[in-house]
């Protein structure tokens, strides 16, 4: 075998491993926005793009994006899907077969898969799409963190990663911990749960959902920020925005005071001012400014 032999089978092995590593790209979406599932394929003619939602558990597809004969093709598309997909048509013949999702919401999670072929060869890529989903309250309210069980029954909810708030099994009541029953005041058909917010110290943090099937599972993140009475934060600020005016003020008239003193020694060089004449400027500069 010769150097460079071992060095080019060096690279395939190394190309392996790459490939078997990297698995599914991972993209995380915001509730609500957009966001793009990205998808590279070698081009060449005749492209067929399929975009599909696959399930891990009745292996269901769902059509989500088609494109061929030059031309997006959503006769089958799902309707959850409907107007809310795009692709990059300037960008399919350089190979760019990304898919661009608008309105995303919970029940657009899952893992996707894009299939590109061309007549030279056909290509898989997977993606997972996980969301995130921020959201604010208020000390003393009532706020709604969304989870789609879409007909699953095992259900937990978990704050900042360890602490189970509460529980659902399949033909079981729901068993919340002793330290959230106060907190808890419903939790719905769906998976969504109703909190009652105390303080930011006790309520702000990681609100996870975690649904459960035979072969896996899915988990949605909430983001909740509480916000501590807005009318006290606007206040200080306030406050903030007179120190700093009253202290810029201070600095100026110092900067002047100073130019001045400068410019009355240019005129009479021979008399030295003493420190009351200082301050004296000081003064009538200050009326000035302030009159
Ligand atoms: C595909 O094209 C879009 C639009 O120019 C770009 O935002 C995206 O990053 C591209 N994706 C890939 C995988 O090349």
């Amino acid at each position: 075998m010769t150097a460079l032999n071992r060095v080019q089978v060096h690279k395939a092995v190394f190309l392996m491993l790459v490939v078997l590593v990297q698995g599914d790209t991972q993209v995380g979406c915001v509730f609500g926005g957009s966001c793009v599932l990205p998808c590279r394929f070698q081009p060449n003619s005749d492209t067929i793009l399929h975009w599909n939602k696959i399930f891990k558990t009745d292996r269901k597809k769902l059509e989500v994006h088609s494109y061929y004969d030059d031309q997006d093709q959503l006769g089958y598309q799902d309707p959850l899907y409907k107007g809310r997909t795009s692709l990059f048509h300037d960008q399919i013949s350089g190979g760019n077969a990304s898919l661009r999702l608008a309105r995303v919401n919970l029940q657009d999670q899952g893992r996707y898969l894009c299939y590109a072929s061309t007549s030279l060869n056909s290509q898989e890529a997977f993606v997972t799409l996980t969301v995130r989903a921020p959201m604010q309250s208020a000390p003393g309210s009532e706020v709604l963190l969304p989870c789609d069980a879409s007909g699953l029954d095992d259900i937990t909810w978990t704050f900042n990663h360890h602490q189970t708030i509460l529980r659902r099994q399949a033909g079981q009541e729901v068993v919340v911990e002793t330290e959230w029953q106060q907190h808890v005041r419903d939790l719905s058909e769906s998976g969504s749960l109703l909190l009652y917010v105390t303080s930011s110290a006790q309520s702000e943090g990681t609100y996870r959902c975690t649904l459960r099937y035979a072969d896996g599972e899915d988990v949605t993140h909430i983001e909740l920020k509480i916000l501590e009475d807005p009318v006290e934060e606007g206040s200080s600020s306030t406050g903030i925005i007179i120190g700093v005016g009253i202290a810029l003020l201070l600095i100026a008239s110092f900067i002047a005071i100073i130019f001045l003193y400068f410019r009355k020694e240019k005129v009479k060089p021979q008399l030295t001012p003493s420190f009351t004449t200082c301050l004296l400027h000081f003064f009538i500069f200050s009326r000035v400014s302030s009159g």
